[in-house]
Parts: structure tokens; sequence; C-alpha cells
């Protein structure tokens, strides 16, 4: 595909068949990451990747009231766990880029998977402190995102579908919304 084609197509995936993940291909992914741009190169990301499809399962219904509505990620054959060292990244007019750092290295993954044909859904919807004791993730790290990658199921059930209409998630503003050249006139 066209680069433009693999943003412009790109779609949440909320529907996935169990079949695993190519190892090749979950390595692409994993290096897409890996070789993401960051604040000054520090790297501050760390990625658990979890194949248990057990621990993807226990994931799904433990993760918190609020995890609950990401239920549908138990059938993913992978579920990758956006984390991040703050203390690795830095400070710029008082924003910590560790998730920046990390949001992009997950984006390329997301983009690279969609390219090979392999599904993946941001997820911002999770009790971190949960996860992060499920995991075992020490307290310094913080949890940015996490997302399940696999196969889409040819047609999305109902539940994929329905947060599509509630997220209006095929539309985007216009260019003229959100954009201005040489001076703020939006
Ligand atoms: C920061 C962030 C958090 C999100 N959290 C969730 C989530 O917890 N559960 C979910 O199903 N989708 C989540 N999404 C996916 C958005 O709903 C989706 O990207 C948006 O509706 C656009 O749809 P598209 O990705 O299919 O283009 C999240 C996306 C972002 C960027």
């Amino acid at each position: 595909m066209e680069f433009i084609d693999v943003i412009k197509s790109r779609k949440s995936v909320r529907t996935y068949s169990d079949k695993p993940l190519d190892d090749i291909h979950l390595q692409t992914i994993l290096e897409a990451g890996r070789n993401a741009p960051s604040f000054q190169n520090r790297q501050c990301w760390r990625f658990v990747v979890i194949n248990d499809k057990n621990k993807i399962k226990y994931i799904a219904s433990n993760s918190g009231i609020v995890g609950k509505i990401n239920f549908f990620i138990k059938n993913a054959p992978i579920l990758i766990v956006a984390c991040a060292n703050p203390a690795q990244s830095g400070n710029m007019n008082g924003q910590n880029y560790y998730l920046v750092d990390t949001a992009i290295a997950l984006q390329q993954m997301m983009l690279t998977a969609w390219n090979l044909g392999i599904g993946s859904c941001w997820m911002a919807a999770f009790n971190e402190e949960k996860v992060k004791s499920i995991l075992s993730i020490p307290p310094k790290i913080r949890i940015v995102a996490m997302s399940p990658f696999g196969y889409p199921k040819e047609k999305e059930n109902i539940y994929g579908k329905m947060i599509k209409v509630f997220a209006a998630s095929d539309k985007r503003k216009k260019q003229d919304k959100i954009i201005c050249y040489n001076e703020w006139t939006l």
C-alpha cells in the first residue's frame, strides 16, 4: 500500500479472529516501535507483549470498571501494553514528553500492523493500577496505552459497529477547521 493509503484506510479493530500472529509480523511491528523518534532519543518507552491468551482474557475482565468497555480484547492473540519511564524522557514548557514518545512508538506499530493486514485499537480505558499489578509493572513506570493486535474478522460485530457510531469514528475535521497558515486564524 502507498504510505498515505495505510494512514487513510486504518481503522480501529474491535473484532478479532483468534488466528495467532505470524512471528515475523510481530517482530516487524515491534521494530517499527523501537525505531520511533523520542525526546533526545532517550527511548523512555517499554512494551509488555502479552501472547498468553489466558492473561489477555484475564486483563479483559479485570482492568477495572472503565476497562469493561474494552472486553473485546479477549479474542485478540496479542496485547501490547505501552509503558514508559517518565524519568527517562524530558520536560519542556511544563510538559512531560513521555506520553508523546510512547504514543509515537505505539502509533508506528499500529500503522505497520495495518500495512500487514493486522488490526489494532488504541485503548485508554483501563485501571492503570490493576493492570500494573497483573503484569508486575514497577511503581515508577506508567502505562500510557494498550492495544490488541490481531487479524480482523471479516465482519465487525455489533459492539464494534456501535462504538464507531458513538465516536463518529469515520469523521475527520476538514483542513480549514484545524490548520492555518502563518498565524493563528482558527
Ligand atoms: C488516546 C485514545 C484513547 C482511546 N481509547 C479507546 C478505548 O479505550 N476503547 C476503544 O474502543 N477505543 C479507544 N480509542 C479509539 C478511538 O475511539 C478511535 O481511534 C476513534 O473513534 C477514531 O476511529 P478509528 O481509529 O477507527 O479511525 C482511543 C483512541 C485514542 C487516540
